[in-house]
C-alpha cells in the first residue's frame, strides 16, 4: 500500500468566493490560480467540521467539463489529509447532479458505508472549455445542496484562510478503471473507490416507473423518439436507460457523448441553445421535409434540466410539472398512494396551483433554487415540484432530474396509450397538453432573459422596480399610458419566503406585480451567471376560456410585455432593446 503524509501548505484569502444559488462558479482561469480550488474545499471542510470530515465517505465527480479530472486528483490529496475515510468517484470523474443525489441516499460502499456528501463539480447549464465556467458545490447527507447556514460559513472561512492540508506523496488515481485503490495515510487507511457511473441511477429509476410499459411505447412502430444530451453527462445514462433498457433506437440519441467543452455549445436545454433538436422536432424556422419524431427531449450539462418537446410542440416548464402532477398517481407506479404535496417556485406559473387546488393537494410557493423543495421534501410535504428554468422532479432524490422528468412524460404518453398502440392515432405531446389546458385553463408564459448586462444598470433597475410598488396608483396610471388593454395591477411586493420547516425567512426573491385577472410580472437577477448580471423578466397570463386557449403565446403576451419592458426602463438601465434570450 502506498503510503503518503499530510501536509499543511500556508494560503491567503481569494475574493469572491460566495457560493450563488449553486455553488462557487468562475471561469477555469480563475479555478485554476494556485491554490484557489484548495481554499475553497478546506473553507468547506472546515465548515462541515472535523468531526464530520473524519472517516467520512464522500463522493467527488461532476458533468466531466474541462478541469474536472484536475479538480477531481486534487479533492482526493485534500480529502485523505483532512481524514477522510474513502472517496466515491464515478467512472471517469462522470456522474449527473441526480445520480450524485441518488448515490449519497442509496448506494453502499464494499465494506457497507454510505455516502456523507458530495462535492458535485459541475457549473450546470453555463458553457465549459478553458475559457468558460468551472463549478464545484456541496450536498449533504439527504442527498441535497448544502443550506444557506454551512454556505455561508464556508465563505466566512475563505476570507481568513491561511493553511490547507493536502497528501503528500498520494500518485494520482486512475479514475478511468472501476475498483478500490487503497492507500496508507497517518490516521489508516483511505479509499478511493471508482464505480460505474450509471447503474445506482438506472437501480433507482427501475424502482419508480414502469419500465415495461414505456419499452412497449418506445418500441412501438408509432412512436419516435429523440433525445439531447447537448454533450453534457446526461449521454452516460441515456444510452443505458433509453437504448439498453427501453430499446430505444441509437440512432434517437443526440449529441450523446459527454465532452469537456459540450462541443463548443451551451449546454442549456431551451429553444435558443439545444438548436439540432429543436430543428428536429419542426420547430426551427427553416422548415424541413423530415417528419419530426413524435417526442423529443433535452438535458444540461449536469443533467438536471430538462426540455419537453412534442412534434412541432413546446412544453413550458412551468405546464411540464402541472401535468406530470395531474397524471403521476395513475401513470407513474412511486405515486400509485397519492401525492405529499406539490410546490413551485415563485417565478413559476400558476399552472400547478390550478391542479393542487383540484385534486386538493397540499401546495408551496418557494423562491427560486431547489433547496427549497428539498426541505419540504425531507419534512414529507412534497412530492412533486418544478421551476420554469426547465427543472423538474420529485422526493425520490433532492436535486431536479433531467432524465426522470422524461421518463415521467413517457410514462403519462404510455399511460395514454396503454390501449391505443394499434390502428388509431397516437395521443400525442399535443393533445395531453391541450386536454390539460382544456380542463384546466391555459397560463400563457414566457421568459426574456437579458444576459451579462452591466450589474449597476442591473441593481438600478430593480430599485426602480421596488420604489414604484409604494403606489399601485402611479404604477396604474403608468401602465394604461403604454397600454389601454391590460387589466389593473392589484398588488405589488417583494417575494419573502419563510420556510415552514425551518422557519427560516428569505427576502428579495423577486419583484412581483400582480394584476386584477390574474396574469403576473416578476423581475428577478439571476444567481447563476459568472460574469456581469442577467434580468430576468417573467410573464404570464391566465386563460380560462376554452375558446382562447389556443393562441399563440408571444402574441397572447405581447400587451404584458411591452408594459413590462416600459415599466421597467429596461431600455434605459440596460441600453437593450432586445432580449438575450425568449423562452
Ligand atoms: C439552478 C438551480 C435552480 C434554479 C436556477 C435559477 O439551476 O438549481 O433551482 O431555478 O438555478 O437560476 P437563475 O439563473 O435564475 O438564478
Ligand atoms: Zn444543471
Amino acid at each position: 500500500m502506498v503510503l503518503f503524509k499530510v501536509s499543511s501548505v500556508e494560503t491567503t484569502p481569494f475574493d469572491g468566493q460566495k457560493p450563488g444559488t449553486s455553488g462557487l462558479r468562475k471561469k477555469v482561469k480563475v479555478f485554476k490560480q494556485p491554490k484557489y480550488l484548495e481554499n475553497f474545499v478546506q473553507s468547506t471542510f472546515n465548515a462541515l467540521g472535523a468531526d464530520k470530515v473524519r472517516g467520512a465517505t464522500l463522493v467527488v465527480s461532476g458533468d466531466g467539463r474541462y478541469y474536472s479530472k484536475d479538480a477531481i486528483q486534487i479533492i482526493i490529496k485534500m480529502a485523505a489529509a483532512n481524514g477522510v475515510r474513502c472517496i466515491w468517484v464515478g467512472q471517469n470523474g462522470l456522474l449527473s447532479t441526480p445520480a450524485i443525489s441518488a448515490v449519497i441516499r442509496e448506494r453502499v460502499g464494499a465494506d457497507g458505508s454510505k455516502a456523507n456528501g458530495a462535492f458535485i463539480l459541475t457549473a450546470s447549464h453555463n458553457p465549459g472549455g478553458p475559457h468558460e465556467d468551472f463549478g464545484i458545490k456541496y450536498n449533504m447527507e439527504n442527498g441535497g445542496p448544502a443550506p444557506e447556514g454551512i454556505t455561508d460559513k464556508i465563505f466566512e472561512n475563505t476570507k481568513t484562510i491561511k493553511e490547507y492540508l493536502i497528501a503528500e506523496g498520494l500518485p494520482d488515481v486512475d479514475i478511468s478503471t472501476i475498483g478500490v485503490t487503497s492507500f496508507a495515510g497517518p490516521e489508516g487507511q483511505f479509499d478511493v473507490d471508482v464505480f460505474d457511473s450509471a447503474s445506482d441511477y438506472v437501480k433507482l429509476m427501475k424502482s419508480i416507473f414502469d419500465f415495461q410499459s414505456i419499452q412497449k411505447l418506445l418500441t412501438s412502430p408509432k412512436f419516435t423518439f429523440c433525445y439531447d444530451a447537448l454533450h453534457g453527462v446526461a449521454g452516460a445514462y441515456a444510452k443505458r436507460i433509453f437504448v439498453e433498457e427501453l430499446g430505444a433506437d441509437e440512432s434517437s440519441l443526440l449529441n450523446c457523448v459527454p465532452k469537456e467543452d459540450f462541443g463548443g455549445g451551451h449546454p442549456d436545454p431551451n429553444l435558443t441553445y439545444a438548436k439540432e433538436l429543436v430543428a428536429r422536432m419542426g420547430l426551427s424556422k427553416t422548415k424541413s421535409e423530415q417528419q419530426p419524431p413524435e417526442f423529443g427531449a433535452a438535458a444540461d450539462g449536469d443533467a438536471d434540466r430538462n426540455m419537453i418537446l412534442g412534434k412541432r410542440f413546446f412544453v413550458t416548464p412551468s405546464d411540464s410539472v402541472a401535468i406530470i402532477a395531474a397524471n403521476a398517481v395513475q401513470a407513474i407506479p412511486y405515486f400509485s398512494g397519492g401525492l405529499k404535496g406539490v410546490a413551485r417556485s415563485m417565478p413559476t406559473s400558476a399552472a400547478l396551483d390550478v391542479v393542487a387546488k383540484h385534486l386538493n393537494l397540499k401546495f408551496f410557493e418557494v423562491p427560486t433554487g431547489w433547496k427549497f423543495f428539498g426541505n419540504l421534501m425531507d419534512a414529507g410535504m412534497c412530492s412533486v415540484c418544478g421551476e420554469e428554468s426547465f427543472g423538474t422532479g420529485s422526493d425520490h432524490i433532492r436535486e431536479k432530474d433531467g432524465i426522470w422528468a422524461v421518463l415521467a412524460w413517457l410514462s403519462i404518453l404510455a399511460y395514454k396509450n396503454k390501449d391505443n398502440l394499434g390502428e388509431e392515432k397516437l395521443v400525442s405531446v399535443e393533445d395531453i397538453v391541450r386536454q390539460h389546458w382544456a380542463t384546466y385553463g391555459r397560463h400563457y408564459y414566457t421568459r426574456y432573459d437579458y444576459e451579462n448586462v452591466d450589474a449597476g444598470g442591473a441593481k438600478e433597475l430593480m430599485a426602480h422596480l421596488v420604489k414604484l410598488q409604494s403606489s399601485l396608483d402611479e404604477v396604474n396610471k403608468i401602465i394604461k399610458g403604454i397600454r389601454s388593454d391590460v387589466s389593473n395591477v392589484v398588488n405589488a411586493d417583494e417575494f419573502e419566503y419563510k420556510d415552514p420547516v425551518d422557519g427560516s425567512i428569505s427576502k428579495h426573491q423577486g419583484i412581483r406585480y400582480l394584476f386584477e385577472d390574474g396574469s403576473r410580472l416578476v423581475f428577478r437577477l439571476s444567481g447563476t451567471g459568472s460574469e456581469g448580471a442577467t434580468i430576468r423578466l417573467y410573464v404570464e397570463q391566465y386563460e380560462k376560456d376554452s375558446s382562447k386557449i389556443g393562441r399563440d403565446s408571444q402574441e397572447a403576451l405581447a400587451p404584458l410585455v411591452e408594459v413590462a419592458r416600459k415599466l421597467s426602463k429596461m431600455q434605459e438601465f440596460t441600453g437593450r432593446s432586445a432580449p438575450t434570450v425568449i423562452t
